[in-house]
């Protein structure tokens, strides 16, 4: 029998104290995705573990963004595959991109794993689950253009009770050329903004102190009473007028707790607006800080990227947030060495980064992905030693910018909202400043939670180091 109709015959039949255990891999999305998947399972009779040797059902929750990504996780596969030999009826499944990436391959040809779910299919899960205690093989990669999850309430895992994520939408329509997401995680939809902001408020009722709204281009969220969104251009006015876009979205979470933090991610710069940094400077908790990934410098790689802009929209944009809120931080994401890509246009990428003064940058060697338009219609023709050189290039001045810009914090004050121990000592308290700039001080009496107004009184390239003075 296929494993197609198999999942479809059989009812979840899911009994005793069972355990899971998952691990995540790639973006917040997916770090988020597992809180989904964690409290579908609970619903289903599962309890969670953290330890691996624990757990009944083994679940990686994977990213396909970089060959690199697959190759950690194939990786770590292959060792799962030892703690069958301690408990032979363990299950093995992989989930989210590189699972609807790959399909049926980790299942059938390489038989890595029992159960492969892509991201639209989480609620299929424990179904899936019971079909492999049966002894079968189980599968599910269907894409979806209406899954939100909307009112699934996440189970918060490995949480510091501080922090949380909540998605306001998924799938990506952008067709970055380079990209894999389009075609992992599907089309754009966007999720219902009162169980949006009714997440907030359980949250905050909780006592989280920040969250993070996610969705691959924020900036595009747009509800009017669900239906695709193409659909937008021929509603009637009032409909129109009562649609909920990110800048509404942004002020309607804002308002749930003033004592609540609020950031996003990720921003387009095609899409950003002006509605929206307005919104963010009419509102303290809302962080003042946007991550804009410009990918290259080069407007000729840009085009053939597909990224919709030009090197002077962006640098436009950058200046337009430094005129409405100029204590804004700014990160980037940057690809080196996409096809084609000349020495000049890698200049092009240094003199953006420059002339953009980025806080931070995550920063790529490009990886070509199967099924792409790149892969598809460009060579991946930079040479390997190239993109190294490239990339080191991009890291150093990016080293050099942040350390100039973190320099500047030395002798003021800034709002840290704590949210761990330091990594180095136990004395020291960790979290981050409005721009997401991570900061460092001696915990004295405060704890986990609190906001805490620290002195700065030196820095290095990625943290900023001083004392409490509240
Ligand atoms: N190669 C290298 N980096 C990539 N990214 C996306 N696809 C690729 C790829 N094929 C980077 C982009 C994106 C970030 C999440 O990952 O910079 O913004
Ligand atoms: Fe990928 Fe581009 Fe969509 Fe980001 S905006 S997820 S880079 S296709």
């Amino acid at each position: 029998m296929s494993t197609e109709v198999l999942q479809q015959t059989k009812e979840t039949q899911l009994t005793g104290n069972k355990q899971f255990y998952i691990e995540s891999y790639g973006c917040a999305m997916n770090f988020s995705d597992s809180e989904i998947i964690g409290s579908i399972m609970a619903e289903h009779g599962y309890g969670h573990t953290n330890d691996e040797f624990d757990a009944d059902v083994i679940f990686l929750n994977t990213c396909a963004i970089r060959e690199n990504a697959e190759k950690t996780i194939r990786d770590r596969l292959k060792h799962l595959r030892l703690n069958k030999k301690k408990n032979s009826d363990l299950i093995i499944g992989v989930l989210g991109c590189m699972a609807e990436r790959l399909k049926t391959k980790l299942l059938e040809e390489e038989k890595l794993v029992d159960v492969v779910v892509g991201p639209d299919a989480y609620r299929d899960l424990p179904k899936l689950v019971a079909e492999v205690e049966e002894g079968n093989r189980a599968i599910n990669v269907l894409l979806s253009r209406e899954e939100t999850y909307a009112e699934i309430s996440p189970m918060r895992l490995n949480t510091n009770g501080v922090s949380a994520f909540i998605s306001i939408m998924r799938g990506c329509d952008n067709m970055c050329s380079f990209c894999v997401v389009p075609f992992t995680r599907g089309r754009e939809r966007s999720r219902d903004p009162e169980s949006i902001v009714a997440e907030a408020k359980t949250l905050s009722e909780a006592g989280y102190k920040e969250v993070t709204l996610l969705g691959q281009n924020v900036d595009s969220y747009l509800w009017f009473g669900g239906g695709p969104k193409v659909e937008f251009k021929n509603a009637d006015d009032s409909t129109k007028a009562n649609a909920v876009t990110f800048a509404k979205l942004l002020e309607m979470v804002a308002k749930v707790d003033p004592n609540m933090r609020v950031r996003f991610s990720t921003s387009h710069p095609k899409d950003i607006c002006d509605d929206v940094l307005y919104t963010m400077c009419k509102y303290d908790n809302i962080c003042k800080y946007i991550h804009l990934p410009a990918q290259s410098g080069n407007t000729r790689v840009l085009e053939i990227m597909n990224r919709t802009y030009t090197r002077e929209w962006y640098l436009d944009k950058v200046k337009r947030i430094r005129e409405i809120i100029p204590e804004c931080g700014i990160s980037c994401d940057i690809i080196a060495g996409f096809c084609s890509e000349t020495e000049e246009e890698h200049q092009d990428t240094l003199s953006l980064m420059q002339q953009s003064r980025f806080d931070f940058s995550y920063m790529y060697k490009y990886s070509e992905r199967p099924g792409t338009l790149a892969a598809k219609k460009m060579e991946d023709d930079v040479p390997e030693e190239v993109k190294s050189r490239r990339l080191t290039e991009i890291i150093q001045l990016q080293n050099e910018l942040s350390l100039q810009n973190n320099s500047a914090y030395i002798g003021k004050t800034v709002r840290v909202l704590a949210d761990s121990l330091s990594k180095k000592s136990d004395q020291d308290l960790s979290g981050r400043n409005d721009q997401n700039i991570k900061v460092v001080f001696p915990k004295g009496e405060h704890k986990i939670g609190d906001y805490v107004d620290v002195l700065i009184e030196r820095v290095t390239v990625t943290t900023l180091i001083g004392k409490a003075i509240n």
